[in-house]
């Protein structure tokens, strides 16, 4: 299992380039399944997810091809197979969104229940309910998901659920309504940024879509869509990240081409806590150079705190003077990190769907086991805040959702060093599979 080893309590200090969303790009490739002609989108981030992907949709009769370190080049040659492949659709949870575009081009699709981060509950059911409301077939078996449809009808969709909107059910009803007979509205549709970049997108492909980023959004359907070029926007997560790496170990860094409107909560939170940050045209810069103040906060859906930034927050807090409370309202089980932060010598105590958090944790180096993708980038994190060595295994969760974090940290003066090979080194071709979490 690959691994990173940190020698901690070292400010970070520099400046870091954000990279293309993993959870816009990810969408926006499965949409390309819906067009004809050719795609090119440009700030794609190398990552294992991302390279999953292609090898789904090149199962699917799509060619893709990587024509530059940060662009993707997509065009769909043939339609016949629609099954997407098992072993690659469990490795996460974005291979779900294949499914409208395949349904709404092709008429069917057989997609595996996707895997993904162990986290808590994922199911599709809104995914189904949504689908099926555009007239769509759908049969459930053998861990498949079975769609068919001579032609989807547009309609009036209420796609909230028991934890308010789902982003990626958002995705799939949007795409499958862009080919459909007639109207689609969808109520209580997910509001973020990812998804109104994939409006963008489709929108750039010749679809007719109004209202993406609040939760009523429109579809007018066409005949069909033609490729486009696209610049996947800014990873507001991987932003988040970084500043918290600077928050926990008192530093200064310039996040470069970070998007601070797709921020606000989380900057919001931090600024509570007594972090600084100046924005301007390059970016967002946050500096740290001084003590850390507790905060209670709890993660929602957009524009509220990202649950995807609820680990990395929680392993500033350990730095933070005095007790904050954590509740995470979209996975309510989502703290498999809290074990492994106390290996560290976190002080911290789960209750129910909160976590009580006690700082300043004296943190100290130890080895500890990343269990999902921000799950890991909290342990880097508070690794780097701790006094001595920290190893971190399970690397391959979070080179799913960060492109060679080990460079980057380093790059703002971490000293970290990765064991065990990282994904896309030269020679390195193969993905780094291994039994996806269910
Ligand atoms: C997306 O997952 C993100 N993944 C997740 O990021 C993110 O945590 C999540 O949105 C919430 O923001 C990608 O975009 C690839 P949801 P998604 O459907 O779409 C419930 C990361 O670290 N729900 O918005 O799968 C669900 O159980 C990953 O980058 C249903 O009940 O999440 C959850 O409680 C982790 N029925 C809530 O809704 C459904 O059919 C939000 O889930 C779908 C979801």
């Amino acid at each position: 299992m690959s691994k990173l080893s940190i020698r901690g309590s070292e400010p970070l200090k520099g400046s870091v380039r954000i990279h293309g969303a993993k959870n816009a790009s990810l969408p926006i490739m499965a949409a390309a399944l819906l067009t004809e002609g050719t795609s090119v989108l440009s700030r794609v981030p190398r990552l294992t997810d991302v390279r999953t992907l292609t090898l789904i949709l090149e199962a699917l009769g799509m060619r893709t091809e990587r024509i530059a370190s940060d662009t993707l080049q997509l065009r769909v040659l043939n339609q016949k197979n629609c099954t997407c492949p098992h072993e690659l659709a469990i490795e996460m949870r974005a291979s779900v969104c294949v499914l409208g575009p395949l349904l709404a081009r092709r008429g069917r699709a057989e997609v595996p229940l996707p895997g993904g981060c162990v986290i808590g509950e994922r199911p599709i059911d809104l995914h189904l309910k949504g689908l099926r409301a555009l007239g769509a077939d759908i049969q459930q078996k053998n861990g498949y998901v079975f769609a068919k449809a001579k032609r989807l009808k547009g309609t009036r969709i209420y796609m909230g659920g028991p934890r308010g909107s789902t982003v990626l059910g958002t995705a799939n009803v949007m795409t499958a309504a862009t080919l459909a007979d007639g109207i689609t509205t969808i109520e209580h549709a997910a509001c973020e940024p990812e998804i109104q970049d994939l409006a963008n997108y489709l929108n750039g492909c010749g679809a007719l879509i109004k209202g993406a980023g609040t939760n009523t959004v429109t579809i007018e359907g066409v005949k069909r869509l033609e490729g486009t070029l696209h610049r996947v926007i800014p990873d507001r997560i991987e932003a988040g990240t970084f500043a918290c790496a600077a928050a926990a170990t008192g530093g200064d860094v310039l996040l470069e081409g970070a998007r601070p409107d797709h921020m606000s909560a989380l900057i919001d939170v931090m600024q509570n806590m007594g972090v600084k940050f100046e924005i301007d045209d390059s970016g967002i810069r946050v500096a740290c150079n001084k003590g850390l103040r507790a905060a209670d906060f709890t993660a929602l859906p957009y524009p509220g705190l990202p649950t995807d930034m609820q680990p990395q927050l929680m392993a500033v807090l350990n730095c933070a003077v005095g007790t904050s409370v954590v509740t995470d309202s979209v996975y309510p089980e989502r703290f498999t990190h809290v074990g492994e932060l106390h290996r560290l010598g976190a002080d911290i105590i789960r209750q129910g769907p909160q976590a009580v958090i006690r700082g300043p944790g004296s943190l100290t180096g130890a080895p500890v086991t990343a269990r999902d993708l921000r799950g890991g980038a909290a342990l880097i994190i508070a690794g780097l805040a701790a006094e001595g060595d920290t190893i971190v295994s399970g690397m391959d969760h979070v080179d799913r959702g960060y492109e060679r974090m080990e460079n980057r940290l380093r790059g703002i003066g971490a000293q970290v060093k990765r064991e065990g090979g990282a994904p896309f080194e030269v020679g390195q071709l193969q993905l780094p599979f291994r039994r996806a979490a269910s």
